[in-house]
């Protein structure tokens, strides 16, 4: 059983928290939160104990691995102290707000031996779990070219408005890095990006960038600043020399040449002590479970290395860069 603290009761820690309770081989010990009433409520409802301070959680032996679901300026410093303190590390995206962070991050998992996971969810999606699987298995031909596309209302909930805070949260590159990973999972390093977009008091707003990869061109268009109440949108649609996959509304189609149009069927996540369909927890039960078992069965977690995490935050700081220097010209 992989004994689990977490740190960050929002959000993102009451998801993580809903999946845990459904994972046999995971059990949530104890929660911390700045806010004392928040780390309450959350045990009230999760179970397990709110620790006194974060310290008290990583000196806890019974602790195997820290969940780390803070605002985006606090991952570098929380998720060095669990690995310091030899506790494995489960840290939301975006890994860092800077590239030095991330460099800090990435020495701390390595020195200490610990496993380091970064929630990049749109790498366990089940409809972009189908989208890899096409295009490494090839059977509708190379990839032509991909839209990935994630836009909706800024996310008005987070606690004292932090995602407002650039300082923060980074502007839109909060959501959009989603895409920006999850290109460079499936493809790899483009040839060449470019990036236009639109800034805001919160930083950059909108994004829309080009991936050039030679003989596959991919379109990047990510946007946290519809208004309140605009619907929220992930959606992409990948051209294939002898076919085409498009998911939007939350349905994937298959088209391939010679067959007639297919629709797939989101896959059906059994879990112990729950019936039904866990696909509302879509990616993020995938993504748990699989970093879960990697420490059950010590093994390095191979697809997000904290490596690669770096790696797209890398591209996406670039495309802020582009943006903000068009913008100021
Ligand atoms: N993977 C995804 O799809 C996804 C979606 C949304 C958010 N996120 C990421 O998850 C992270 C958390 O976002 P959220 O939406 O859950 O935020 P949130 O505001 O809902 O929750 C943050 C929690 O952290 C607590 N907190 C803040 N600073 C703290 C500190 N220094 N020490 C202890 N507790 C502190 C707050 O009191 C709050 O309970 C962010 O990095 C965000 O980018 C990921």
């Amino acid at each position: 059983m992989v004994k689990v603290g977490l740190v960050g009761c929002g959000f993102m820690g009451t998801m993580h928290a809903n999946v845990y309770s459904v994972l046999d081989d995971a059990s949530l010990v104890g929660v911390w939160d700045e806010k004392p009433d928040r780390a309450a409520s959350f045990v009230e409802k999760w179970g397990g104990h709110v620790y006194a301070s974060y310290d008290e959680m990583l000196a806890d032996t019974a602790i195997d691995m820290v969940d780390v679901c803070l605002p985006t300026s606090a991952h570098a410093e929380f998720s060095i102290a669990a690995c310091n303190a030899g506790k494995h590390v489960m840290c939301e995206k975006p890994m860092a707000l800077t590239i030095e962070d991330a460099d800090k991050m990435v020495a701390a998992a390595k020195h200490s031996g610990v496993k380091m996971m970064v929630g990049h969810c749109i790498r366990f999606w089940p409809e972009y779990e189908v989208l890899k699987s096409l295009v490494d298995g090839g059977s509708m031909g190379p990839l032509l070219s991909l839209n990935l596309t994630r836009y909706g209302a800024f996310p008005a909930y987070t606690v004292d408005q932090w995602a407002a805070d650039p300082a923060m949260a980074g502007g839109g590159m909060d959501m959009h890095i989603h895409d920006t990973d999850f290109a460079l999972y499936l493809l790899g390093e483009p040839k060449s990006m470019v990036a236009h977009g639109n800034r805001d008091a919160r930083g950059v707003g909108h994004f829309f960038t080009t991936m050039d990869y030679g003989s596959c061109v991919v379109q990047l268009e990510g946007g946290w600043n519809l208004p309140q109440g605009a619907p929220f949108r992930m959606e992409f649609r990948a051209v294939f020399e002898r076919g085409a996959a498009i998911y939007r509304d939350g349905e994937l189609w298959i088209y391939e040449e010679g067959k007639s149009a297919h629709k797939h069927e989101a896959k059906q996540m059994e879990a112990s002590g729950t019936t039904g369909n866990l696909s509302s927890l879509g990616g993020y039960y995938n993504e748990l479970a699989y970093f879960v078992s990697c420490i059950a069965g010590d093994k390095m977690p191979e697809i997000v290395t904290p490596e690669s995490s770096r790696e797209s935050l890398r591209y996406v700081l670039e495309e802020v860069r582009q943006i903000e220097s068009r913008l100021t010209k």
